[in-house]
């Protein structure tokens, strides 16, 4: 009883499986293009971006965003953040909480962005940075970058320099502090490593 019970179920879904595959084909075949216009789908009129308009009094399609408009991601009322100064005066600390995360983005960006011309870890020498000569851009492991306010160094990555791009486009608000911070960390003077008091003596194979 229960085996011709299954076998009359699958034949009866068999027979389904076959009427609906029957029916989508007759669907494929027949249907399109019949009765649906998809024509009008495919060839709709469009205004492409850099092309002209009669809608606008300007006759172009990308209309300029109306004055004080305002990036759906900008920060606002925050300049020791954005400009790296606070009324007027560059700010002296990192404005963003400084951790090994932060300061490992700064070493990436740092060997994407600036190595090229500043040399890995910023010692100089970089390969695009020799070519500049006899203009090539400093080492920014000097007394000079050390001594300078980590807002004034943010504004130089956010604005470049003379002769320097600059990477606001490049580099978000988060990124350009954590090259800054970066920036620092190299400007520290490197731990004694390995090296004990109680071993100093031993160095060169004295006694
Ligand atoms: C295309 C080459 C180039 C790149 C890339 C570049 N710089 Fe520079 N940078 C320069 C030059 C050239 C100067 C010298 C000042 C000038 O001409 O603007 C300079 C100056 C600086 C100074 C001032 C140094 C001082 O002693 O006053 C800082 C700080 C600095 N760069 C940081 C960076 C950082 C951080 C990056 C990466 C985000 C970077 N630069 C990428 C070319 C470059």
């Amino acid at each position: 009883m229960m085996a011709r019970g299954r076998s009359f179920s699958s034949g009866f879904l068999a027979t389904w499986l076959l009427l609906c595959a029957a029916l989508l084909l007759a669907g494929c075949s027949k249907g399109y293009g019949n009765g649906w216009d998809w024509e009008r789908m495919r060839k709709q009129k469009r205004a492409d971006p850099f092309g002209a308009t009669p809608v606008f009094p300007d006759g172009k399609v990308l209309q300029t965003p109306p004055a004080g408009t305002v990036p759906t991601d900008a920060i606002i009322g925050n300049t020791a953040l954005t400009e790296g100064m606070n009324e007027g005066v560059v700010v002296r600390a990192v404005p963003v909480r400084v951790d090994s995360a932060l300061l490992a983005d700064g070493a990436e960006r740092f060997g994407i962005f600036c190595t090229p011309c500043h040399g890995d870890r910023g010692v100089g020498g970089g390969t695009v940075g020799v070519n500049l000569a006899p203009y090539a851009p400093p080492a920014l492991v000097s007394p000079m970058v050390a001594g300078t306010p980590v807002g004034a160094l943010y504004r130089v990555v956010t604005q470049g320099g003379a002769r320097m791009p600059a990477f606001a486009a490049q580099l978000d608000v988060r990124q350009r502090w954590a090259v800054v911070a970066y920036l620092e960390s190299l400007q520290a003077p490197p731990p004694a490593v390995g090296v004990d008091s109680a071993d100093v003596g031993k160095v060169g194979g004295n006694p």
